[in-house]
């Protein structure tokens, strides 16, 4: 079986962060066989694709993004046989899995950065390594050979004397870079994608593969971290053509993670006729409440620059041939219910939590593009709301907190802080019911279960109309119905002014494909208006919605008088001209 890479527009990708989804054998870590147990759930709300974070051997510094063997299953997770199982159970479904590969870095317990520090020269070049600034010869470490800083604090380099050199981590010093300007690097990842391509998969993620291509020449960030010199590397485009030429993935979903990327790049790696990857996630939209750039100077989310954003993006992208991937939420963010509605969601910025949640999942399931839903989105889960620094785990969360306090902060602030951005809000256990343990584990949760599982959990929304998770199943279910939102072209209105507010855009049908709606009694136009604030605003409706009907909206029904749309807080809705049956 196989995800026909040409039906972009009308999956759905659901992603599980494999730790925290299910635990079948009570150690409190979510493992294969507990996705295994929980398919029919996959294939109520209806995705057709599953996207797995990394389950390879790890020493789990950074929660199995720091890999030791890229073929093989971490035994905390489970078997290759389970592996298999959970491949098969979930084709019988008509649901592709897609692997995660993390080819940036290795960990530092692979058994080529091993071989590398025992001396062997062949996997020396696998890496990044370069003697010191100012070094008075072998031995004398000098100066980091740049001013980079990794990506969770710290010198981008660490000094390893086994090697008498600097090794060079984007991340954590436990995850350094390999050197992809050697073939035979390369050619090894080739075959590690290769390798689960014909276990079965339905296709790939590739994490921050827009870091794969280092600058020509080393030379200090006169700006800031170093990332930027090396996002969209020189040799970057040719690197993953390569790529998926020699794994033979072609025809496969595939979608790139791209930290601090461009527009014209993600042109380029999207757009078909270049081979790269089928579509991109970008960054630029989850920073608009980041203060002067910074993940750790709290704002509250600028809506203007989120609509020119999205506008920018989705109109760009299409233009180019480009195709983006939708999402708010992933394991490295915090809940965008959270953020954009404010703290767990019942309103600091006025929006109920409800309202606020359905609003933002119909912006992005209705924008072009593929939508990705990401576990517990689905239900509404909120922000952890954690009350101690100590139930916190990730690596960047503990870097973050020591580096606030170390500028001043208060404990209670730093907490705050890393309570709003942490990447463990994302990575709470999955609620299944409202027990203590969330349904998720019969033991002790690696991660604790938030208050929220109490009231948001999956028993309690399953058949609930009006649900949230009924909301999602329903946007599912429109684009796998509907023409006008998974091959629509679109158009984002420009900013009103009396509704500031307000983020809207159209999507509609042309040529051959409008035909063949009209003739199938499909609209052919849809306008999508999604108020994302709190304060009640009201919108001019273009002329042809002004006789619209309503489709679906955080709302039960859409006011409009005189062709004028009144929003209430948190009030998105989606019109389509003249009439319409669902
Ligand atoms: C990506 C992953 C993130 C990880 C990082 C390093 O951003 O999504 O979880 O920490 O890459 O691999
Ligand atoms: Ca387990």
């Amino acid at each position: 079986m196989a995800i026909d890479k040409r039906d972009l527009g009308r999956t759905v990708v659901y992603q599980i962060y494999i730790k925290s989804f299910c635990d079948s054998n009570g150690d409190g870590i979510g493992d294969l066989r507990g996705i295994t147990s929980k398919l029919d759930y996959l294939a109520y709300l209806g995705v057709d694709c599953v996207w797995i974070t990394p389950f390879f051997p790890s020493p789990q510094r950074d929660n199995g993004y720091d890999i030791s063997d890229y073929c093989a299953i971490d035994p905390v997770f489970g078997t290759m046989a389970d592996f298999d199982e959970l491949v098969a159970e979930a084709w019988s479904r008509g649901i592709g899995i897609m692997l995660d590969m993390v080819l940036c870095h290795t960990s530092t317990e692979h058994a080529w950065f091993k071989r590398a520090l025992a001396g062997d020269e062949r996997y020396q070049r696998y890496y990044i390594l370069r003697d010191g600034r100012g070094s008075a010869g072998p031995g004398d470490p000098g100066e980091p050979p740049t001013n980079w800083q990794s990506a969770f604090g710290g010198s981008m380099w660490e000094w390893e004397p086994r090697l008498g050199k600097w090794y060079l981590h984007m991340h954590d010093v436990s995850q350094p870079d390999l050197d992809w300007t050697n073939p035979e690097v390369r050619a090894e990842l080739a075959r590690v994608v290769r390798f689960w391509r014909d276990r079965g998969v339905a296709g790939f993620r590739f994490d921050v593969v827009n870091l794969i291509s280092k600058p020509d020449v080393f030379e200090d960030d006169p700006a800031g971290t170093g990332r930027a010199l090396i996002a969209d590397g020189p040799h970057v485009h040719e690197y993953l053509r390569e790529l998926v030429q020699a794994s033979g993935i072609d025809s496969m979903l595939t979608v790139g993670e791209m930290a601090a990327t461009t527009l014209d790049n993600c042109v380029r790696y999207t757009n078909p006729a270049y081979g790269e990857l089928g579509m991109v996630f970008s960054f630029h939209h989850l920073k608009v409440d980041y203060k002067d750039g910074d993940k750790w100077a709290l704002m509250a989310p600028d809506i203007d620059r989120l609509r020119e954003i999205l506008a920018t993006w989705q109109e760009r992208m299409q233009e180019g041939g480009g195709w983006n991937a939708l999402f708010w939420n992933n394991h490295d963010q915090p809940r965008a219910i959270t953020r954009f509605g404010g703290r767990t969601g019942v309103g600091e910025r006025g929006g109920s939590w409800g309202h606020v949640g359905k609003a933002l999942a119909v912006c992005a399931h209705l924008m072009q593009g593929t939508p990705y839903i990401f576990q517990g989105e689905e239900l509404g889960v909120p922000n952890a709301g954690y009350a101690s620094i100590d139930d916190y785990n990730d690596v960047e969360s503990a870097n973050a907190y020591r580096m606030l306090c170390e500028r001043g902060a208060s404990p209670a602030e730093a907490l705050r802080v890393v309570g709003e951005r942490s990447r463990d809000n994302g990575r709470t256990p999955m609620p299944w019911d409202g027990s203590p343990a969330a349904g998720f584990t019969t033991g002790t949760p690696w991660l604790a279960v938030p208050q929220s599982a109490e009231r948001v959990n999956v028993a309690a929304e399953r058949g609930v109309a009006g649900s949230m998770l009924e909301f999602y199943r329903e946007l599912v279910r429109l684009r796998h119905e509907l023409a006008v939102i998974s091959e629509g072209r679109v158009r984002f209105l420009a900013k009103d002014d009396a509704a500031p507010q307000v983020i809207a855009f159209e999507r509609w049908l042309e040529g051959e494909a409008e035909a063949r709606a009209r003739e199938a009694g499909e609209p052919t136009h849809l306008l999508v208006v999604c108020s994302l604030g709190a304060e009640p605003a009201s919108l001019e409706l273009p002329v042809r919605y002004r006789r619209a009907t309503r489709v679906v909206g955080s709302y039960d029904e859409a006011r409009i008088e005189r062709g004028v749309l009144a929003l209430r807080p948190f009030e998105a809705q989606v019109l389509v001209e003249g009439q319409f049956a669902g």
